[in-house]
């Protein structure tokens, strides 16, 4: 849902991070699309997902097209699609994944701090909906947490989690991230090799 222009710049490094964990989170079974990329995001994430192919993660699926013109070519009506919307009045419970619905969609949107209800855009679409709780995930978190109730069966309020952690490199060196997390022990669940990614685009930051 981002401005997502048509020149050779590749996804950004931590943007590629968090799609290989939203595969990996949401495991073998089912399969993650990413809708409404300019054409040159589109052949990045088709190369990307064909060189790191997991046999234990999700496939990785690039589309031009929107959600609905996708939905639409695929035979999906709305009230099969559940859009994660952290304003919706009802909770994820795992009976949501029993077979109500077939998609699972987020909104692909940067975080905003404070959040500024950017999934109001498909909220409006009409899907229904379902929260998962009151604070702001990352979009890999909320497609791990929808994975963990409606899969896993484990209720919303048994998963543990870390809110807005700070990530310490080293005595002097530290980032805040204004999200919520699944927890893993007491740290968060952060896809792999972002730790090391903010560490370098902190030190870049301050390069002169
Ligand atoms: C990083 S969040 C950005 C949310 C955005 N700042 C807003 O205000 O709508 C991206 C997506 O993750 C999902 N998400 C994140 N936290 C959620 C929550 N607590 N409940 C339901 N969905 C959530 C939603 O699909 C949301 O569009």
């Amino acid at each position: 849902m981002e401005d997502d222009e048509d020149s050779a710049r590749a996804i950004p490094k931590w943007v590629e991070l968090e799609y290989k964990h939203m595969q990996a989170l949401a495991g073998p079974s089912s399969e993650v699309h990413f809708t409404h990329l300019s054409h040159s995001s589109c052949s990045t994430l088709e190369e990307l997902f064909a060189d790191t192919q997991d046999p234990k993660a999700a496939p990785g699926l690039a589309h031009h097209e929107g959600i609905i013109e996708l939905l639409e070519k695929r035979g999906v009506p709305l009230d099969k699609v559940c859009l994660l919307d952290p304003k919706a009045k009802e909770a994820l419970s795992p009976e949501d994944g029993d077979g109500r619905f077939s998609w699972f969609l987020f909104g692909g949107i940067l975080g905003d701090d404070p959040p500024r209800d950017r999934t109001s855009d498909l909220r409006v679409l009409g899907f229904p909906h379902r929260h998962l709780g009151p604070v702001q995930m990352t979009t890999d978190t909320a497609l791990g947490v929808t994975k963990l109730v409606v899969e896993d069966k484990v209720p919303l309020t048994d998963i543990k989690y870390i809110d807005f952690p700070t990530i310490v490199f080293n005595a002097k060196e530290s980032v805040e991230m204004p999200f919520r997390y699944i927890a893993n022990g007491t740290d968060p669940v952060l896809p792999p090799g972002m730790r090391e990614h903010l560490h370098a685009d902190l030190n870049q930051s301050f390069e002169f």
